[in-house]
């Protein structure tokens, strides 16, 4: 595209720039952001790449069996995930939830909320997370697991699916050896280092932070929140102008929820 700076100021530029440091012809000056800066016309380049922004930052804590949390990752992080740049969102999973961790005599036991089908969906989570490793190999399976009628018995079907690449036997190996237990552990630890503490689940922070509207945004139009707090340019799918969080929608959502799955609820 050509730099829509006008002849005159061009004109005038060439005559300052040698002494700017800028050794390019003037059709050069908008190819890159740091000719554009040393020739001082910068403002004047509407085409520059903007510098990379930060991803905006969300961590989903969550339990494999609970049916909000199912609801948020399947019908709202993953889609929001296939539709924005991968430089936009970096997601973080954390299973566990209101799971509690118990030392007996040295060695690690996990009580779940949803019974011990919900740690062992837990744990094949985060082992599968341990050995695919990239995020954009494993959330694909975690989704399938998730959306499908048995989180615990899918693995090999979603693996084969989205994933063909990833040796289910390793990741049963880690389920049923100590790596599985040192993962669960580390997740217990993450969990129960939230300020403020989680309440329920799933419980979602972003950049870091859980606040009440955060994670009313979140379950409302987790797009929108993304397209308003990304610093970077914004994707077609933002809309012009990002799209605006709806107070009414917020309303509506937390009506249609199925019920958060609350810390102190359901144990027994
Ligand atoms: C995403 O977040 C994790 C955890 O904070 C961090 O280790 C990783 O480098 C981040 N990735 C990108 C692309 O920013
Ligand atoms: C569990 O308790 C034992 C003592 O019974 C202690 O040595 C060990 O460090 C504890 N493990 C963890 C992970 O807290
Ligand atoms: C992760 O997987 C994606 C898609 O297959 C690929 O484009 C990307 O390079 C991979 N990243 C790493 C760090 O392996």
């Amino acid at each position: 595209m050509a730099p829509a700076v006008p002849p005159a100021v061009l004109a005038l530029l060439a005559l300052l720039a040698p002494a700017l440091g800028c050794d390019r012809p003037a059709h050069r000056w908008c190819s890159s952001r740091d000719v554009a800066a040393a020739c001082q016309v910068e403002s004047r380049c509407p085409s520059l790449p903007h510098p990379a922004a930060a991803p905006v930052e969300l961590s989903l804590y969550y339990e494999s069996l609970c049916p909000a949390c199912r609801e948020f990752l399947v019908l709202k992080l993953f889609p929001t995930w296939l539709l924005l740049p991968e430089e936009m969102l970096n997601i973080t999973l954390v299973p566990y939830g209101n799971a509690q961790e118990r030392n007996v005599s040295g060695k690690l036991d996990f009580q779940c909320q949803h019974g011990p089908e919900e740690c062992l969906g837990n744990m094949m989570e985060a082992c599968l997370m341990h050995e695919a490793k990239n995020f954009s190999t494993y959330f694909p399976v975690i989704f399938c697991l998730e959306a499908g009628s048995s989180v615990t018995k899918n693995l090999e079907a979603c693996l084969q699916i989205y994933a063909p690449e990833v040796d289910s036997g390793r990741i049963s190996a880690c389920v049923q050896g100590d790596t599985g237990v040192a993962l669960m552990h580390h997740n217990a630890q993450v969990t129960e280092a939230l300020h403020p503490p989680h309440q329920y689940v799933p419980w979602i922070t972003v950049n870091g932070k859980h606040t009440d509207e955060l994670q009313a945004q979140a379950e409302a139009s987790l797009l929108g929140l993304v397209c308003q707090l990304y610093q970077g340019e914004k994707p077609e799918v933002c809309g012009s102008r990002g799209r605006e969080v709806n107070k009414k929608d917020i309303f509506m959502e937390k009506h249609q929820d199925p019920e958060w799955c609350g810390r102190g609820a359901g144990r027994g």
